[in-house]
């Protein structure tokens, strides 16, 4: 049987530890071929030693230097340039592309444009670039194969189903570590309180993106692009038990769901594996009867602007995804280095969203300007933020 070969975008992190577990599980299926990683060398090291990948692409300098002396038959590069080369490489039949950030698009083009199947973790990318990644996809008969979970999910169900047969998309959302706060409760909260999340364990990124639903609205905007699915027919709910993925409701009136354990090697096993289900092992326990109730509430708009938010820039379409996505970017790094409130996260992106204004439809390259502009601007109100705030403490001080 010949073997899956694998590039890993991302595989220090949450998803890419995940996906080498699922690789080291069917080692007569898969084959990690190549990676690329971020700071976090030691992993890097760690990962080198049991997976022999050809070829390895690091962010910095100093590690690609590192690793060069410590293993010398080993292909290194490095940063965004490393990341084109790793996706231009020969010999692989998926890229699963599990960094965080829009960081990821440009390997994702150029894997795509060169028709090679994408796991596709990484959902900036498609919110920044949904229309071009797709359209390359249909030209280069690319697959691009979901690994969020809930799109999985859809993914999953729509098997053997006709697109016209569908009637929307209810994507179920766990509502995040602050699902039983008030919108005025979250004025003090921190960045641990928001770090905890109830249901799943990820990196620090989506879970601070899923306590301010930004990352409900991201899946909402990924889910138009992958399904083709109007934004008026996909439709969110509140869901806490996060056991259904998500559902599809067809034209008869039938609803077909995905159910599982919050367990995101499911996902990834299956994206690599499509369209087969191996058998996954050491599977997360998971009874139905031990859940007992599953329960479903309507999403309050209100109380999660940052969802109402991604539905207009969604709708309005191009730059505005990919403002809203770096905008977002720029605050959630902010809050998390202790520069901003939780609640100036949802503030700076509303502003860098009514700030912008397009009047022509945009080309990647129009976009991707706007993508940059964007982030400039909003680090500078973050510098200002940060301004104001020593200049409050000292006048208090006084
Ligand atoms: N975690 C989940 O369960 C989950 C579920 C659904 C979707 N997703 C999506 O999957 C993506 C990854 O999420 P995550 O939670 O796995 O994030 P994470 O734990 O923060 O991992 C991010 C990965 O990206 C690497 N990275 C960051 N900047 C890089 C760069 N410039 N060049 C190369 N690598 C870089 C990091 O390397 P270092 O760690 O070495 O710095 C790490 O390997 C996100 O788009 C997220 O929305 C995640």
């Amino acid at each position: 049987m010949t073997k899956k070969k694998i590039i890993l975008l991302g595989a220090t992190g949450s998803v890419g530890v995940q996906a080498l577990d699922v690789i080291a599980a069917h080692p007569e299926q898969f084959e990690l071929v190549g990676f690329a990683f971020g700071k976090n060398i030691e992993k890097a090291r760690e990962i080198i030693q049991a997976f022999s990948p050809k070829i390895v692409v690091a962010a910095q300098e100093s590690s690609q230097v590192t690793l060069a002396k410590a293993f010398p038959d080993v292909e290194l590069h490095v940063g965004n340039e490393g990341l084109i080369t790793l996706a231009r490489t020969e010999g692989y039949d998926i890229l699963l592309n599990a960094i965080v950030g829009s960081v990821g698009l440009p390997p994702t083009i150029e894997a795509v444009q060169l028709g090679r199947d994408i796991a596709l973790a990484n959902k900036e990318t498609l919110v920044v670039a949904g229309y071009t990644i797709m359209a390359e996809a249909a030209r280069t008969g690319s697959k691009i194969l979901p690994v969020d979970s809930e799109h999985a999910a859809i993914f999953q169900v729509l098997q053997g189903v006709a697109k016209s047969d569908v009637r929307s998309l209810t994507i179920t959302a766990s509502g995040g570590s602050f699902r039983d706060k008030t919108h005025e409760e979250l004025v003090d909260v921190t960045l641990e309180d928001a770090l905890a999340h109830p249901n799943w364990t990820m990196g620090a990124k989506i879970t601070l993106d899923s306590a301010t639903m930004v990352n409900k609205g991201l899946e909402v905007i990924e889910a138009h692009h992958l399904f083709g699915i109007p934004y008026d027919d996909i439709h969110v709910v509140l869901h806490r038990e996060s056991v259904v993925h998500s559902m599809v409701t067809l034209k008869d009136g039938a609803v077909l769901a995905q159910l599982g354990a919050t367990d995101m090697r499911e996902p990834i096993q299956y994206a690599l594996s499509y369209p087969r289900h191996l058998t996954m092992h050491h599977e997360t326990p998971f009874d139905l009867t031990e859940i007992g109730a599953l329960h479903f509430e309507k999403m309050d708009l209100v109380r999660f602007p940052m969802l109402d938010l991604a539905y207009r820039v969604g709708k309005l379409g191009g730059g505005y995804p990919a403002v809203y996505n770096a905008a977002n970017e720029i605050a959630n790094q902010a809050f998390q280095d202790g520069k901003i409130t939780f609640l100036e996260i949802e503030q700076l992106i509303t502003r860098a969203v009514f700030e912008h204004m397009e009047f022509d439809g945009q080309t990647l390259h129009q976009i991707l300007a706007s993508d940059e502009r964007t982030r400039q601007k909003v680090s500078q109100w973050v510098e200002d933020l940060t301004q104001e705030k020593k200049i409050a403490l000292t006048e208090v001080r006084k």
